[in-house]
């Protein structure tokens, strides 16, 4: 007798997963496959990271921290906010997490009661929906497009709110689309949900990977800053490299904070000591200088791979300023996003993620094409995508 939660049952995997297993078979059989599904940096974690976490397990005193986090590093974390983005958090509500997820996680668990509903952009990071469903709440999509860079705009949040609505999650800049939201649209957006009593939730886990727009953070909005309703994620995996780590962080409102404390103790008592430990090493100078290097390769790859999508025919309608993702309209090639993502895989040896994994609206037109792979590399898969279709 199978016992599956219903909260478990309506669970969705990712799409991509099948397209990765038929990589992996082609893989094995001798094929090259260009992996442009990745969603994680392909850089090493740099150097000063790795050097501080060896020093720090050759120790051997590898014990739990407070929950909360290591006080050094809520520390560096607040210090990197007034430094980087003149911005005056406390550490006493920086929350030093599992990676942006497991900051998803507590923002949710201490928010949402069953029935409560999130809104949140179509398409949007997969997971979200799935971890509000976790915590019996309901996702509800904001069908967004190029016309508003695939942000909700606040007349949308404010025409879909009601009675139990309990808060909006945006993420910029956005998976899967690359786009930033301004800080006065962020603004606008938090006067919409402020008006109604909700909440909203700022995702910057790519924030610091932007091209040609200075990275920036709600915190540095003072009308934010000081906010009762704003829950800001970030994470140490994206810009810094460090997905393999599990480590990011949540900013929550002050009043907040214990009873996260009490939810971060209960679900995972500390996060990773040997990560925090490595994190300690994200801000020093000679760290920065390498993920500065890495902006700039980001950025030359963002520069080589959109026109040569755009010249084999794809639309990409809202030009990406983040992140390292391009999100490509292929009905101007093929019917069928999905249907296409195969054929990559199959004929041309490329493997890019169907629309569908990110919702629903237009979905099937779309894919997800990230540049987390070498400059020659987006070339030669680009040249491959373009015999195929030819
Ligand atoms: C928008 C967004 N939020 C959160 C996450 C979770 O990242 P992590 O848990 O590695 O910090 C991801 C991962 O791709 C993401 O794209």
């Amino acid at each position: 007798m199978l016992h599956f939660s219903r909260r478990a049952a309506d669970i969705q995997p990712f799409h991509v997963m099948e397209l990765l297993r038929r990589a992996r078979e082609l893989e094995a059989r001798g094929r090259d496959i260009i992996h442009m599904e990745v969603g994680e940096p392909d850089f090493p974690t740099p150097q000063p990271m790795l050097e501080a976490a060896a020093r720090f397990i050759a120790g051997g005193d590898v014990h739990y921290t407070s929950g909360l986090g290591l006080p050094a590093l809520r520390e560096a974390i607040a210090g990197f906010y007034r430094d980087r983005f003149g911005a005056d958090v406390a550490a006493e509500r920086i929350v030093v997490t599992a990676g942006a997820s497991g900051a998803l996680m507590l923002a949710l668990a201490a928010t949402t009661d069953p029935g409560d509903e999130w809104l949140l952009p179509d398409p949007g990071y997969p997971s979200n929906r799935h971890l509000v469903r976790s915590f019996e709440g309901v996702a509800r999509g904001l069908p967004v497009d190029a016309a508003s860079r695939y942000q909700p705009t606040a007349r949308q949040v404010a025409d879909a709110w009601h009675a139990h609505t309990r808060g909006l999650m945006v993420a910029t800049p956005s998976n899967p689309t690359g786009t930033l939201l301004t800080g006065d649209e962020i603004e606008a957006l938090h006067r919409v949900t402020h008006g109604r009593d909700g909440l909203l939730l700022v995702d910057e886990i790519y924030q610091g990977l932007t091209y040609g727009v200075e990275a920036s953070s709600a915190l540095s909005r003072p009308a934010l800053n000081g906010a009762d309703d704003l829950f800001v994620v970030n994470s140490f995996s994206k810009y810094f490299g460090m997905t393999g780590w599990r480590l990011g962080w949540l900013v929550v409102p002050p009043a907040y904070v214990r009873t996260i404390e009490k939810l971060a103790q209960h679900f995972f008592i500390a996060p990773s000591t040997p990560a925090q430990h490595a994190a300690l090493a994200a801000f020093a100078p000679s760290t920065l200088e390498i993920l500065e290097e890495r902006r700039h390769a980001f950025a030359e790859r963002r520069d080589t791979l959109l026109p040569a999508l755009r010249d084999i025919g794809f639309t990409v309608a809202s030009e990406p300023q983040g992140a390292f993702y391009i999100y490509a309209d292929v009905s101007p090639l093929a019917d069928d996003a999905e249907a296409l993502a195969r054929r990559m895989i199959e004929e041309a040896g490329v493997a890019a993620t169907p629309g569908i994994d990110f919702g629903h609206h237009l979905a099937r037109r779309h894919l997800r094409i990230a540049y987390t792979t070498r400059r020659e590399r987006l070339l030669e898969a680009a040249d491959r995508i373009a015999r195929v279709l030819r």
